[in-house]
């Protein structure tokens, strides 16, 4: 089974590889492709389950969305990503919610979208033995209040997400995502802290990187700046489904090959 430790042995040595998904299918094909770390983001909200962000996302439909990807995986780390308000306002409920996609899902790890009010629960989570992966910069359940823009944009922001990057370290947690924010500052955190870092729009300089699965296949209707496409599933996938639909319509699907008689059935009707 895969440890928090073991992607931390990982820093400084192997480049992370860490990718949204958000099934079974789906995690197996990232996991089969090399990927490190499988997140089950509340990136699903805008990217498989039609709403405009990720706002809507519910702790049931985050639970089954993680079942499914830990049984789609063998040898990845399972981070589940905390929704919106399913932590944060009570300490009990936050700790509930983040313990059931460890104790009846099969995540790993949770990830909470942080800030200065993130700290006591990430201590928390981790003294339980929860793991916990914090996610500085953009945090895109902050979107009424930051929008999507790059995040750090002066000194005092910069120098406010370096000390929660140390903040949280010192709170246990165990890896820190950085979003969206100038690649100098999260080479600067990288090498401030001992937890690995991972970004997504935060240059090259991190211990690792981050996408959605629907960016970097060519499933999105649209991408952030930052992010970067990889293949045209979608273009693969709507000529499969025209195929289907020509080779019914013109009824050269289904052929012999795939259906069966039998003799004893001849003669109902
Ligand atoms: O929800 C998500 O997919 C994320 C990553 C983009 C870091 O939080």
């Amino acid at each position: 089974m895969p440890t928090v430790r073991d992607l931390q042995a990982m820093a400084g040595d192997e480049r992370i590889t860490m990718l949204t998904a958000y099934d079974a299918v789906t995690a197996g094909i990232v996991e089969s492709a090399g990927v490190d770390v499988v997140l089950v983001g509340d990136s699903m909200g805008n990217a498989v389950l039609g709403h405009d962000d990720t706002l809507p996302v519910t702790v049931d439909e985050m639970a089954s969305r993680v079942g499914a990807v830990a049984r789609g995986t063998d040898e990845a780390l399972v981070v589940a990503d905390m929704p919106f308000l399913s932590f944060g306002a009570d300490e009990g409920e936050s700790v509930r919610n983040c313990g059931r996609m460890l104790k009846e899902e099969g995540a790993n790890a949770v990830k909470l979208e942080s800030g200065p009010h993130t700290l006591d629960l990430t201590e928390r989570l981790s003294d339980l033995g929860i793991p916990v992966m914090a996610h500085l910069g953009l945090t895109p359940q902050s979107v009424n209040q930051t929008g999507y823009t790059q995040q750090a944009s002066d000194r005092d922001e910069a120098a406010e997400i370096l000390d929660l990057a140390q903040a949280h370290e010192e709170a246990g947690a165990f890896a820190l995502v950085l979003e969206h924010v100038p690649a100098n500052l999260a080479a600067q955190v990288t090498a401030a802290i001992d937890i690995p870092t991972i970004g997504i729009g935060a240059g090259g300089g991190c211990d690792g990187q981050v996408l959605v699965f629907t960016d970097v296949v060519g499933l999105a209707d649209s991408s952030p700046p930052f992010a970067e496409q990889f293949g045209d599933a979608r273009a693969e996938i709507a000529t499969a489904v025209e195929e289907y639909v020509d080779a019914v319509e013109s009824g050269t699907f289904p052929s012999e090959e795939h259906a069966t008689t039998s003799e004893e059935l001849d003669d109902l009707y």
